[in-house]
């Protein structure tokens, strides 16, 4: 027999396809199907609004300088320029009470990116907890790397789903024994809904207690609304010595199409290697970072640092006010139709029970109303039932949608 190529198997434990890929095909399928549809996308959640003034005028100068001798930049650092590593330290942490320096600061293209290879740098024999519903790269990325076995009824073993559902609000509470490596994300996706410092507190007090890394995914901050809820796990007291966090500029500032987030790992994160030595976890990913990434391009982090001017930050909360007043409207119509609806409020998604096979739901509103949602069951079995519905489109788009979802939702008893 000739040699063959053999593949990691691990892939064939996946899903035949990434979820948000699984409907784009049926919407396309569809559309081909109806030409004459006008489909409203409130399914992936994807920004509509262009880069604002200042950013695109800082970007602008960054294209600039690229064409002139003296200001040409080559290779930057694969970590990040220092002037936008120092405004994120100071702006998002340090103004908030959050002691996070710029060297702690590792700019990357996305969160998704970051989020989905974290997991390279950590052993194989974990015991992780993953919410359900979730995001689903964390879970794909470690199904990839072999830390689980086959998927049984939408499970997969070796996983600890940390459950969410509508008694506790969507927010898991710590469980009652021991995990090594917890993943949360918070505002959620894509339950919209925000965890209270109270709760936070319970997560980083019992990480401490266990030793537990946890992996903090706060891609959303920026559209929290409510004054007492903390942006950052680095807000609550303990969180530097067992959290890390994903930070994205995609829905902050309109770069899904520029590409641009950072994660913060505290330097007194330690990990251990099996003879019991202590290792910065800073350290291994800074490591991996300069060997699997060229940096993030010099124009994109100039227009990036931009965000962190006053003018700036002015502009960037009239973009999340704009998605939140949507997210807002969504959420009341619904209730208005005596729903059962979580986030909108603090969040870009809205999370609502159908009752139904969530991807009959989602086909009967592609069909019947021509709304594109993201199924719930997407993003994990304890999201059957429901739909998620994202603020991330334009006002008139969005009544539209409303006017139609209506016609199909509005009717339950
Ligand atoms: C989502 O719709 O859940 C997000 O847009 C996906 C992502 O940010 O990768």
């Amino acid at each position: 027999m000739s040699a063959m190529i053999t593949i990691n198997e691990n892939y064939l434990k996946l899903q035949a396809s990434y979820l948000f890929t699984t409907i784009s095909r049926k919407v396309e399928a569809y559309q081909k199907a109806n030409p004459d549809k006008k489909i409203i996308r409130l399914g992936i959640g994807d920004v509509t609004l262009p880069l604002s003034q200042s950013i695109v005028a800082a970007f602008h100068r960054g294209v600039d300088e690229m064409s002139h001798a003296e200001t040409f930049r080559g290779y930057g650092p694969e970590q990040g320029y220092g002037f936008l590593r120092e405004a994120i330290a100071t702006v998002d942490f340090q103004a908030r009470g959050a002691a996070v320096q710029a060297h702690e600061i590792v700019v990357s293209d996305g969160s998704k990116c970051d989020t989905g290879n974290f997991q390279e740098l950590l052993g194989n024999q974990l015991r992780i907890g993953i919410p359900d519903p979730v995001y689903p790269v964390y879970v794909d990325t470690n199904v990839m790397a072999g830390r689980t076995g086959v998927a049984i009824d939408g499970r997969y073993e070796g996983i600890h789903y940390l459950e969410g559902n509508h008694a506790n609000g969507f927010v898991p509470s710590p469980p009652e024994f021991p995990l090594d490596l917890v993943y949360l994300c918070f505002p959620n996706n894509p339950t919209g809904a925000v965890a209270t410092r109270r709760q936070l507190q319970a997560w980083v007090d019992y990480a401490r207690a266990h030793k537990v890394l946890l992996l903090f995914d706060a891609a959303y901050c920026a559209f929290v609304r409510d004054p007492k809820i903390p942006l950052s796990i680095f807000e609550i007291p303990g969180a530097r010595e067992c959290a890390v966090e994903f930070r994205s500029f995609s829905k902050t500032a309109g770069f899904t199409g520029a590409r641009c987030a950072f994660t913060v790992i505290p330097d007194s994160v330690l990990v251990w290697d099996s003879t019991g030595k202590a290792h910065k976890l800073l350290d291994l990913w800074n490591r991996r970072h300069s060997t699997k990434f060229n940096g993030v391009s010099y124009p994109v982090q100039v227009a990036a640092a931009a965000v962190y001017s006053p003018e700036g930050q002015k502009e960037v909360r009239e973009l999340t006010d704009y998605y939140m007043s949507n997210a807002r409207m969504i959420r009341d119509r619904l209730l208005s139709w005596n729903l059962e609806v979580t986030g909108g409020e603090n969040g870009p998604y809205v999370w609502v029970k159908t009752g139904n096979d969530s991807w009959e739901s989602f086909d009967t509103l592609l069909n019947e109303a021509q709304v594109v949602v993201t199924p719930g069951s997407g993003f994990g079995t304890c999201g059957q039932g429901y739909i998620r519905i994202s603020a991330f489109n334009h006002r008139e788009k969005v009544e539209e949608a409303l006017g139609r979802l209506e016609q199909v939702l509005g009717k339950t008893p």
